[in-house]
């Protein structure tokens, strides 16, 4: 049966990366799921515009529609664990507060509960996409991706590979066994969706991602067949933590000494960098290095709440740069590195990064703006994602993942309060700077409703 939809109302997207487009009053319909008209204002819409079985939603005054938000970095399991360890240098955060709490994931029981509640709080911030990293364990990434497909979020999931440099308690057995694993759960995801092969998988709300965890945890043979698996399906994404801290960066360097400290040319050498790959962090990058990821393509997961509280200390990812490149950008919570599930906490700290930058180039990096970073967060993600002909930006032909935000006072949200005669820039401004989960009246993915507070 065809299902109708239609929104009449404000509305605000990204056009590019520095445009925004905020329409007072659009009307967009939906065939099932699918945006299938976009009209940008009352003089462009037909009179017949909207079909009379469509279900129709009118947005009052002060309440607007976003794109949903795209987190392109987050660990599943340690949702649980966020804002612990503050502090801590990355290795260590990882032995100490880490690797303990993602050993729970291995009974299925446990992590069923505790994916429930994670999806759960991540779809009510408005997050319709996320790339997640599960633990190591086959049952637990099996179970998070059922969770996902079932709460109707759109995600990447992939199975952490880890098979040295871990306690014995969460480390893989041998490559080749992470590896049977690996391709275990690629096939179960795929299964998800009715889909049996990668060609008919790209139509899929759960795909699966390879996932080595970073260099540090994975053997070269393990890097190498996960390269293999790579190569040999055009379709499969990658990603992985790069250059996230010097800590990092430098027992890298040690256990990799061919590589001369090049992170680029080491994972590029397993074949593991091309256009669907995610570089988490890449906070301290050569040019050469900055030159070979924009070469391959590749896309990075800008997260400055982890940057700036866990794993090195006060760590600024030069974004302003990779933007001037060309190269791909989006933000991750990293949760639980970074203490936040909200995409908008993502945001403010991404502006202060950014101010930081500028200080610390001496004025060469401009800080980002509210519509850069804004960008960032929706179709700057959906683009390092390869979703961009899907979602992060409203269009004819794109899926429906959609936040409606309310800003009706009474809400007791922590927004500044709207004011009569506030433009639809500034009630903007004040909620993507002050609001919260209580702003989000409903989330939508493919035109499902799936979460919000009304
Ligand atoms: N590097 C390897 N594993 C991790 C992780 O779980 N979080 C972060 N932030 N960095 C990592
Ligand atoms: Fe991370």
């Amino acid at each position: 049966m065809t299902s109708i939809l239609a929104f009449q109302g404000a509305i605000i997207h990204s056009t590019t990366p520095t445009t925004l487009e905020l329409l007072e009053n659009a009307t967009l319909i939906i065939t099932n799921g699918r945006i299938t008209a976009f009209y940008k204002t009352p003089a462009q819409t037909p009179p017949n515009a909207i079909p009379p079985s469509a279900q129709i939603h009118h947005l009052p005054p002060g309440d607007f529609l976003i794109p949903g938000f795209i987190d392109t970095h987050n660990h599943a399991p340690q949702w649980p664990m966020r804002g612990l360890g503050q502090g801590l240098h990355i290795l260590d955060w990882l032995s100490e507060v880490t690797f303990p709490v993602e050993a729970r994931f291995a009974d299925s029981e446990y992590a069923a509960g505790m994916y429930e509640q994670t999806v759960g709080d991540f779809l009510r911030q408005g997050i319709t996409t996320a790339s997640y990293y599960s633990s190591r364990h086959v049952g637990g990434t099996k179970i998070l991706a059922e969770i996902c497909q079932r709460m109707g979020q759109r995600a990447f999931v992939g199975k952490c590979n880890m098979d040295r440099n871990a306690p014995d308690y969460i480390r893989e057995e041998s490559a080749v066994e992470s590896l049977r694993e690996t391709e275990e759960c690629i096939r179960h995801i795929r299964g998800l969706s009715g889909c049996g092969n990668s060609d008919d998988s790209s139509n899929a709300l759960v795909k699966p991602v390879v996932t080595p965890r970073f260099a540090i945890s994975c053997t070269t043979e393990l890097l190498q067949g996960l390269g293999e698996i790579v190569k040999r399906d055009e379709t499969l994404a990658v990603q992985t933590h790069f250059n996230e801290a010097q800590q990092e960066i430098d027992a890298t360097r040690e256990l990799f000494p061919q590589f001369g400290g090049s992170e680029a040319d080491l994972y590029e050498s397993y074949g593991l960098l091309n256009g669907r790959s995610i570089l988490a962090h890449c906070t301290i990058m050569t040019d050469y290095e900055k030159e070979r990821i924009h070469a391959l393509e590749c896309g990075v997961a800008h997260c400055p709440i982890a940057n700036m509280t866990v794993g090195g200390g006060f760590m600024v990812a030069p974004v302003r740069d990779f933007l001037r490149r060309g190269i791909k950008v989006g933000l991750g919570t990293d949760s639980g590195g970074g203490w936040a599930s909200q995409m908008l906490a993502v945001i403010r700290q991404t502006m202060i990064a950014s101010n930081a930058r500028e200080v610390l180039s001496e004025g060469k990096d401009k800080a980002l703006t509210l519509e850069e970073v804004f960008y960032l967060a929706t179709l700057g993600g959906a683009k390092v994602l390869c979703l961009e002909d899907r979602v992060g930006s409203f269009e004819a032909g794109k899926e429906l993942d959609a936040v409606w935000v309310s800003t009706t006072t009474g809400l007791q949200s922590a927004m500044t309060p709207r004011e009569d005669g506030d433009s639809l820039r500034r009630v903007f401004e004040k909620y993507v700077m002050t609001g919260d989960d209580r702003n989000v009246a409903h989330v939508y993915v493919r035109g499902r409703r799936v979460a919000g507070c009304k």
